[in-house]
């Protein structure tokens, strides 16, 4: 069977402060800049999940889109939308909210949660020039 991948496209708004604690004030500015202004600054997010698998030969899907539309939903969007993702969300306690940060936290998120197709990419777009993507490993 041909081997495909599918990706849906999903948007939040939310907003963050890039910051390590582990730092000083001045290091995090030294090495963040504006992101880590102390009161933060908001994003709209859109996030591209990919996966990967094998064209159901009487289907023709890989994965029904929306499936994953409503696992996106249930398990990202649901935390993740209008919060501010230094303090709200329990499964970014502790990590410093970057892009390549946020996006290898919801491939955790998503992975052993996706059933019948494999997680391929986790593209995260903080602006329209600036994302990052995660494929495993
Ligand atoms: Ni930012």
């Amino acid at each position: 069977m041909p081997i495909a991948r599918v990706t849906r496209r999903v948007h939040f708004c939310a907003g963050h402060r890039v910051y390590n604690s582990d730092l000083d004030d001045e290091q995090n500015r030294s090495i963040y800049g504006a992101c880590s202004n102390p009161h933060g600054h908001g994003h709209n997010y859109e996030l591209e999940v990919t996966v990967e698998g094998e064209i159901d030969p009487q289907v023709g899907y890989v994965m029904d889109l929306r499936r994953l539309k409503g696992l996106l939903e249930d398990e990202v969007l649901a935390d993740l939308d209008h919060a501010n993702l230094n303090v709200d969300v329990e499964w970014l306690a502790d990590v410093v909210p970057t892009t390549e940060n946020l996006a290898v936290a919801i491939w955790n998120r998503l992975a052993g949660r996706i059933d019948g197709a494999r997680l391929a990419s986790v593209r995260l777009w903080e602006t329209e020039r600036n994302s990052a993507e995660y494929r495993g490993g």
